[in-house]
């Protein structure tokens, strides 16, 4: 009846000349039996159109992260699970997965080989860059453009407030226009954090009604819904099916096809203008670099046209739906907490006042503002599982084995929920945050940028982004759920973050500066 039917027998056949290995590993962490072929979670290898019969709404996946934590209270902290034959190793707790990211940095920091993520970025750029000497000249060169851009005349600052601005204002208008129905956030903020990432790889911004830009996000988004939910995921297990001549396979390919003309049609328009003693943004920059490189003569240079392009790819991924969704719960939970608003609002109003926007000076003087950011970012880990990372040699670790290839997942979530740091994990509580005093205090278990070699490159542009736009937005607004709504289901939806259940709201004028 259906191709992808019998690719899944196919792939099911296939899978069981690898079984063997499973068998042939000693000392490794302890885990739940594998089955025969599939491993524990075979369900991974299974195309959508079946799992959907299984999956109930959005939450099934955030329950697997429940899942996998539940499990470390059967076979501990560090426990492994097999999908197919690839061994997982899964770190739970503050303590282990600290003592797995910094202690031993250099054995856990490489990135395992995803053959779709492997076609789509080549392993070039830097998120699924093997762990190496190119990762590190390539993220240390982008993090010092970035802090750049943070301090230097390019600043961050007047980005993000020209985004909010137009945010501000369409949030009224639509409001207006949706009387009862309420406003969803989703797209207009999404607008504006693809924007900042724009303004600092491309140098342009763009309308949020921009035909062309909306295709690119768009694009996007299609290309990883096919790699994750779609029967593209049997390319992870016969590579050789991207190249099929249909169906999501060739999809994939065209989606692959037309971002690289975007992408590659802004470099060439870079190269054309460049002023080297202007560089307007990292695209900019990057070229300087290359040509610097060839000028000393380093002819194996790996600054090259060909990595910029994957670097620009991933800083849209990477820094897109992260922040969104950060800003989009931390919103959520100020609409099903409006006493904890009402406490930001005072805050914001004695500080800030309401005749000029917040402003980052002001961000070490709204503690408890920040102590909400924070909390959200907490109480829900937009990047759960971070990025799985991969042992690039047999370790020894907390008395276990761990083989070379192993696919390590340092389970955030988890760390999060660490009763043995957190009071009450599970309850939604600014204050732990503030000292008696009511100053910040930071805690090393708050970890939603991940830690160690690894750690968010964009993390001090994500902060800036989501202290901004709650501050301002609360400065602003009044958020609540439209009458009669329910709020959304609070496990959220997983594709390559966890976003909240679509939800809409209804907002208030504060009077003051819009
Ligand atoms: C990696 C979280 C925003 C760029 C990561 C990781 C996490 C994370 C958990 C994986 C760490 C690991 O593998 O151990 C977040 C969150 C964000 C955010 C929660 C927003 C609230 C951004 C932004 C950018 C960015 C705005 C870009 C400007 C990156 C890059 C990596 C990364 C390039 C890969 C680092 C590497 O492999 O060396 N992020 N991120 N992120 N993030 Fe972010």
């Amino acid at each position: 009846v259906n191709i992808g039917a019998l690719l899944f027998l196919f792939t099911l056949c296939c899978l069981a000349k690898v079984l063997q290995n499973q068998r042939h590993l000693s000392n490794i962490p302890p885990g739940p039996r594998p089955w025969p072929i599939v491993g524990n979670y075979g369900g991974f290898l299974v195309p959508s159109f079946l799992r959907r019969r299984f999956r109930r709404g959005g939450g099934a996946v955030k329950n697997a992260i429940v899942l996998l934590t539940d499990q470390a209270n059967i076979y501990g902290n560090v426990f492994s699970l097999f999908v197919g034959s690839q061994l997982i190793v899964v770190l739970n707790g503050y303590e282990v997965v600290k003592d797995a990211l910094s202690n031993h940095a250099d054995d856990f920091s490489d990135r395992p080989d995803i053959p779709t993520v492997s076609i789509m970025t080549k392993r070039k750029g830097i998120v699924f860059a093997p762990y190496g000497p190119i990762w590190k000249k390539q993220r240390k060169f982008c993090h010092s453009v970035l802090r750049n851009f943070g301090l230097g005349k390019l600043t961050f600052e007047p980005c993000i407030q020209q985004g909010l601005a137009t945010v501000k204002t369409e949030l009224l208008r639509l409001n207006e226009e949706s009387a009862s129905r309420g406003v969803d956030l989703a797209p207009l903020i999404r607008n504006a954090v693809s924007n900042v990432i724009c303004s600092l790889t491309l140098g342009q911004r763009f309308h949020h009604e921009d035909r062309e830009f909306s295709a690119l996000l768009d694009l996007m988004d299609r290309g990883l819904e096919i790699c994750v939910n779609s029967a593209a995921v049997l390319i992870n297990v016969f590579p050789f099916l991207y190249h099929l001549p249909f169906g999501v396979f060739k999809e994939l390919r065209q989606v692959e096809r037309d971002i690289t003309v975007f992408l590659k049609g802004i470099i060439t328009k870079h190269k054309e203008t460049l002023d080297c003693e202007n560089p307007r943004d990292l695209v900019d920059m990057y070229l300087i670099e290359m040509m610097a490189q060839k000028t000393t003569g380093q002819e194996d240079s790996s600054f090259t046209e060909d990595y910029l392009f994957y670097i620009v790819g991933d800083l849209f991924i990477a820094g897109t739906d992260t922040t969104t969704n950060s800003i989009l719960w931390t919103l959520l939970y100020m609409v099903l907490y409006p006493d904890i608003q009402e406490k930001v609002q005072t805050e914001i109003d004695e500080v800030v006042g309401r005749h000029r926007v917040p402003s980052l000076t002001d961000k070490g003087h709204l503690p408890f503002t920040e102590a909400t950011i924070m909390e959200v970012q907490r109480l829900v880990v937009v990047v759960p599982l971070a990025i799985p990372h991969m042992a690039s040699k047999t370790t020894e670790f907390r008395g276990f084995t761990i083989p070379k290839g192993t696919v390590i997942l340092p389970n955030l979530w988890s760390v999060h929920k660490d009763s043995t740091q957190w009071d009450e994990p599970d309850i939604f509580n600014p204050q732990r945050f503030l000292d008696d005093e009511g100053k910040l205090f930071r805690k090393e278990c708050f970890m939603p940028f991940g830690i160690g070699r690894r750690v968010c490159m964009g993390e001090q542009l994500a902060k800036m982004e989501l202290f901004l736009t709650v501050a301002s937005l609360l400065q602003a607004f009044t958020f609540r759920l439209p009458d009669g709504k329910l709020p959304p289901p609070l496990h959220g939806r997983f594709g390559l973050t966890l976003a909240p259940c679509p939800f809409t709201v209804c907002v208030s004028t504060r009077g003051g500066v819009l």
